[in-house]
């Protein structure tokens, strides 16, 4: 798919978002599509905007400029409005109950726990088990279970690597990149650009609140000096303030 057509198809869209905290704007001028089908990597440094994009388009963030659309339609309210219109959005909070067992965290929030179960068949031995007692990457297969169980129509996931092994990772992104390849539309915020331009169809490269590079997957994976220059040059940025 070329931007053009994404942009002609976009369930989700940026238009030149301004976004931030108080009266401060950390993200200016933001413009970004993803279309069914597509997954869509949102890459960056620490501290250069990623979260704050994502809560914007999340619901979770009211804007300062600009709009978000969904299907096409400008939309304003909160999160669980944007659930209704089949939009999921994971958080880089887990959003596990930890009080609460594997199978209970299931019935929570709409989740289909058969589907759950068919996308993750590694959760059904832990059903019975205290979401706490989950190793880090079991907790996030659970957060991903629930959110892919309805097949939503937009999925939003700020993360999902923090703090996970490889294998898990790439078994995380896996199902990512087949719940788009079922028609859904994916944004995926990611930090460690090759695991992200493996299964992206495209990327967006945010530096202090601002995109400095975007285009297709197969392009950046031969410029991720390019894109790492761009994370020296935020962090060096960042250091000196
Ligand atoms: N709740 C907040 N209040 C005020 N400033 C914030 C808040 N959250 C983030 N910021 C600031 O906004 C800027 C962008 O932060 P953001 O969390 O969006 O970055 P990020 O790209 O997601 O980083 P990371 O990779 O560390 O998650 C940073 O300078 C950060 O300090
Ligand atoms: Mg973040």
């Amino acid at each position: 798919m070329t931007i053009a057509d994404a942009i002609d198809t976009a369930l989700l869209e940026a238009r030149e978002l301004t976004v931030g905290y108080g009266a401060v704007p950390v993200v200016h001028d933001v413009n970004l599509t993803v279309a069914a089908g597509e997954v869509v990597a949102l890459l960056g440094v620490n501290g250069a905007g990623k979260t704050t994009t994502v809560r914007a388009l999340a619901g979770d963030l009211k804007p300062m400029g600009g709009e978000v659309r969904l299907h096409g339609q400008r939309v304003t309210g909160p999160l669980h409005q944007r659930a209704k219109h089949g939009l999921r959005y994971i958080s880089e909070e887990r959003s596990v109950f930890m009080g609460l067992s594997t199978a209970d965290n299931l019935r929570l929030g709409g989740a289909v726990r058969h589907r759950c179960l068919e996308l993750f068949p590694e959760l059904e031995p832990l059903l019975g088990r205290k979401a706490a007692l989950l190793s880090g990457g079991e907790q996030q297969m659970l957060t991903l279970a629930r959110a892919l169980s309805v097949d939503p129509k937009v999925l939003i996931a700020d993360e999902l690597s923090l703090g996970l092994a490889p294998l898990v990772l790439e078994r995380l992104l896996l199902a990512v990149r087949a719940a788009a390849d079922r028609g859904g539309a994916v944004l995926l915020v990611e930090q460690n650009v090759r695991d992200a331009l493996e299964v992206a169809d495209r990327a967006y490269v945010l530096s202090h609140g601002q995109i400095v590079l975007e285009g297709e997957a197969r392009d950046l994976r031969g410029r991720i000096d390019e894109i790492e220059r761009t994370y020296l040059a935020g962090s060096e940025l960042v250091t000196a303030r």
